[in-house]
């Protein structure tokens, strides 16, 4: 206990995005005297502030929008006339939800008693850290400094004509055309929600298919469901540059594989390859900390960085970067400095695309549950298509399906994907069902309420012993 008096903190966490202030709260909890250090005006890191939220809510006043608009609603016999655009009014709402998030984890702090260091951290050693213009010290430091956007080489972000994710949340007039670099979820997510205000949207992808790391087939029936939607979708295309005049930009592209190039002309460029580490400026060198060949700071499984009392967790180590690995590491690293056990379990994190329909999946994708199980009898997959599914088919929103991948001899569950309007709400039950090992059987002989867009899933795990009821 002396030991630890002669530090300002126990704990001191860098950086209060879902990762840093869930591990400082948690920490605070349990009876660690804790501080956490965060550079921008507000807390919440990047998911609150320029991410998760604010998406999430020009996702949802888009559907809105598109739905009143377009006349969908019509069928329903809701008829809408002079439906109008108001974009400052939906920006402001957005403002609202991310300040009244924000404003809760500060709320949650001075419950917490988590004391916030207001600036930019670097280390002085591995001990201490200079916050602003002080300097702390504590026994156990967590570095959750998170990520931002990839630059692509030879195109320049002016937050104007050529954006990232957080200029595209605050595009002050929708463009005419929109062309987005890269087919992964940002562009995905943030092409929806200006095509359903009115852009035409290209997505200009250097692979042959969008959203790697998806399963094969639910990649191939996102492009299908996006291109219906108007999509132009350019995959297998590179962008060799962007150069902007005026208010407009001209972007060239050229097939992958080499070839004749193209100049598309766009209103908005937004680039979205990908996001990096947050390192710089952190001082690590100071702290004796080296990054990995990706720029990342590797951990053990208790988050234990190779220096001695520092930790790391979030987008800044390996794995994917979602804002629910970050807060899991978060509660985990927290529990581990104060000697308990804190585990996450890497194989078991859903991922989902809000679009409409969400894009969900959580486990193995097909490709790699038939490699890791080809010599020990291979696997079972089962499929239901949500055009089946009672409720989906009340509500007109019949696109996608459910896939139960399970091993072939032990039925276990070993990666499930969903393409539905409720996928994001469905992959928590798959999740859950996986934590608990349980096999595509438990979950066929488990009572799902009727009507729902869950019963897909029931019926997709019965479908792997090849007995679906409704189809
Ligand atoms: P961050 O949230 O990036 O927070 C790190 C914080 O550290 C930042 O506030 C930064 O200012 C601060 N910081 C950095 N360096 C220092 C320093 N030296 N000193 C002090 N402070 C520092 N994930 C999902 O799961 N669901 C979604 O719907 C989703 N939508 C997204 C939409 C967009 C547009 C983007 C860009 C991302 C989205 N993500 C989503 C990803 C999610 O935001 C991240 O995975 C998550 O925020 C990572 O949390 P983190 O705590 O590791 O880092
Ligand atoms: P991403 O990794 O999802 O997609 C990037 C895409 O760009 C890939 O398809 C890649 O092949 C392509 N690409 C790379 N270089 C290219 C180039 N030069 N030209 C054309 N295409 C190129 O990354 P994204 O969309 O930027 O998102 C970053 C992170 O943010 C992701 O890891 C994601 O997990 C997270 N995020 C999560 C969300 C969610 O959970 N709903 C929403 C938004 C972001």
């Amino acid at each position: 206990m002396a030991d630890d008096q002669q530090y300002d903190y126990d704990v001191l966490v860098i950086g209060a995005g879902p990762g840093g202030y869930v591990a400082a709260i948690r920490a605070a909890q349990l009876g660690l005297r804790t501080a956490c250090a965060e550079a921008r005006e507000t807390l919440g890191g990047t998911c609150l502030n320029v991410g998760c939220i604010p998406s999430k809510a020009l996702l949802h006043a888009s559907e809105i929008y598109e739905e009143a608009k377009g006349g969908h609603l019509a069928k329903f016999g809701i008829d809408f006339a002079g439906v109008a655009l108001n974009l400052d009014q939906m920006h402001a709402e957005k403002a609202k939800a991310v300040k009244e998030l924000t404003g809760g984890i500060e709320f949650l702090f001075k419950k917490n008693k988590v004391t916030w260091l207001k600036g930019r951290a670097a280390f002085q050693d591995a001990h201490s850290v200079k916050v602003g213009d002080q300097t702390v010290t504590a026994k156990n430091i967590v570095i959750a400094t998170g990520s931002s956007v990839t630059p692509l080489p030879g195109v320049e972000i002016d937050q104007k004509t050529v954006v990232d994710s957080t200029g595209a949340l605050a595009l002050p007039k929708v463009p005419e055309h929109l062309v987005v670099i890269g087919g992964g979820v940002i562009g995905l997510e943030l092409g929806s929600v200006w095509r359903r205000l009115g852009a035409r949207v290209t997505v200009v992808e250097y692979l042959d298919q969008i959203l790697p790391g998806f399963d094969g087939e639910v990649r191939k029936e996102s492009a299908k469901l996006f291109k219906k939607q108007g999509f132009d979708l350019r995959t297998s295309t590179k962008v060799t540059g962007v150069t902007v005049q005026g208010d407009k930009a001209s972007v060239q592209v050229e097939p992958a594989a080499g070839g004749e190039g193209e100049t598309l002309q766009a209103d908005a460029v937004l680039v979205a390859i990908g996001r990096k580490p947050n390192v710089d400026g952190l001082g690590l060198d100071a702290a004796g900390l080296r990054l990995n060949a990706r720029g990342q700071i590797d951990t053990g499984h208790d988050f234990r960085t190779a220096v001695d009392g520092i930790w790391a967790i979030g987008d800044v180590i390996p794995g994917l970067m979602l804002a629910h690995k970050a807060e899991d590491e978060g509660v985990a690293v927290a529990e581990n400095i104060a000697g308990h056990t804190g585990i996450v379990n890497h194989d078991v994190i859903p991922s989902v695309v809000y679009t409409m329909p969400e894009i969900a999946g959580v486990g193995l994708t097909e490709e790699a549950a038939a490699a890791k199980t080809a010599e020990s009898g291979g696997i079972k997959v089962g499929k239901f298509p949500m055009m089946a599914n009672s409720r989906a088919k009340t509500n007109r929103d019949t696109d996608g399906f459910v896939k139960v991948i399970a091993d072939a001899k032990t039925d276990r569950v070993l990666g499930v994907w969903i393409v539905a309007s409720l996928a994001g709400t469905m992959i928590a039950e798959a999740g859950i069902a996986m934590e608990f090992g349980a096999t595509s059987e438990d979950i066929a002989y488990t009572c799902h309420a009727h009507p729902t867009h869950a019963e897909a899933l029931k019926e997709a795990a019965m479908a792997v012993q090849g007995k679906p009821i409704h189809m």
